[in-house]
């Protein structure tokens, strides 16, 4: 008996934000609202499939003839439409031929795989990551063993980015070491650098020889695509070498599926195919080939100018319904309230804002009011509908 193996695991946390959402799922209460996980929702409450996703579903029924295995680097056509649509066509990195793309298991993948790259390069190697950031972020890079530091981004119930803070954190940075960055829609804090931000930070991350990680897991769902995309795009523009790490989950609505990609952009056209070499190698030993399904999909989409006119129609339908939501709420939450403390909803980006509360006031608000954020008091607003705004409003202040 006493060789049995399992006996010596510890039992592990629950996720803290997976584990919500099924908690919600479970949650027999007709008032019950799920602001756990990430997802967009609708009006209804539901996540949709998106038109031109079920629209290219039937293509790809009609198009697969085989489910044998992608190579390493996964659909190389959704590879290439999402590369372009990324850093934009005519990006000079294309003609210069420094930037490769690896498909990934969703973005969470790409995060893996980028941590393992950083892995190989040097054991221990250090990455910056954000005070706050996604609470997975961590364990994703730290299961790659590379060293983790941070530096200020937000303070919870303020407006604005904590950037003058961030930049001195950053200035001890040592040449080399990674620098995790979120593109658009801050998870969890819904605070996006300005333009004239993301150029000072370009000129530092130059200075200090800095290699930037970007997670556009929101690429489209704050601002248009281009624009949502100025960030990463600059410092595309600026920096030697840098990898971004794109989802597909959010804007085409493929959670389930899985799409996803990492792009890498090295400093030379050899180095970059000896990058691709690596991101491939490593894919094999964590997943071998990614799954087909969820990229076809973007790919079709992406390769189809009415598909993609669809697509971008839902997406225009997703951002402006995140921004009615966030007034919406921002106006219930000073009625309930009475007073002007949560303002900051209004204006922020994307799915995600931290309501200021206390762990115990979290657990209260699922607990009595079967109301459902994280303990950090983060919350997805796209998760609020007409008709919840009123009752999730009231029940923050009433743990208040
Ligand atoms: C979130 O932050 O809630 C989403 O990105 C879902 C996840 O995997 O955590």
């Amino acid at each position: 008996m006493n060789n049995y193996r399992f006996k010596d695991l510890p039992v592990c946390p629950d996720d803290p934000i997976l584990e919500l959402m099924v908690q919600a799922a479970a949650d027999k209460n007709p008032h019950k609202v799920d602001l756990s996980a990430g997802v967009y929702k609708n009006d209804a409450g539901k996540t949709p499939i998106l038109q031109a996703v079920q629209q290219a579903e039937v293509l790809r029924q009609q198009k697969e003839d085989t489910k044998s295995y992608l190579g390493l680097a996964g659909d190389l056509r959704f590879n290439s439409l999402v590369a372009e649509m990324v850093l934009g066509k005519g990006h000079p990195v294309f003609a210069e031929q420094r930037v490769c793309t690896l498909q990934t298991t969703g973005g969470s993948g790409a995060i893996r795989i980028a941590a393992e790259l950083f892995k190989r390069i040097q054991r221990g190697a250090r990455v910056w990551v954000g005070n706050p950031t996604w609470a997975n972020h961590i364990p994703l890079l730290a299961a790659a063993d590379l060293e983790l530091l941070t530096y200020p981004y937000y303070r919870v119930g303020e407006a604005g980015v904590l950037f003058g803070e961030m930049m001195q954190a950053l200035q001890a940075a040592e040449p080399g070491d990674l620098v995790l960055l979120q593109g658009s829609c801050h998870n969890p804090c819904g605070e996006d650098m300005t333009h004239d931000q993301w150029r000072q930070l370009a000129d530092l991350l130059v200075e200090r020889r800095l290699v930037p990680l970007v997670d556009a897991a929101y690429h489209g769902l704050a601002e248009p695509m281009d624009q949502d995309a100025f960030g990463w795009r600059h410092l595309a523009s600026r920096v030697p070498e840098m990898l971004i790490a794109w989802s597909g989950s959010k804007n085409f609505s493929l959670y389930r599926d899985r799409a996803g990609a990492l792009i890498a952009i090295a400093a030379t056209p050899e180095r970059t195919k000896a990058v691709m070499t690596n991101l491939m190698n490593i894919s094999r030993v964590v997943y071998s080939v990614p799954p087909a399904h969820g990229a076809a999909l973007v790919a079709e989409i992406l390769a189809d100018e009415q598909l993609h006119t669809i697509w971008q129609d839902e997406l225009l339908t997703m951002r402006e319904r995140i921004i009615g939501v966030r007034e919406r709420f921002a106006d219930e939450l000073a009625a309930a309230s009475a007073c002007d403390r949560f303002e900051f909803v209004r204006h922020q980006k994307g799915m995600f804002s931290f309501m200021p509360l206390s762990s115990e006031q979290a657990q209260a608000l699922r607990r009595e009011h079967s109301v459902y954020l994280l303990d950090s008091g983060r919350i997805n607003v796209a998760g609020i509908t007409a008709s919840s705004a009123e009752y999730v409003a009231t029940a923050i202040a009433r743990v208040i």
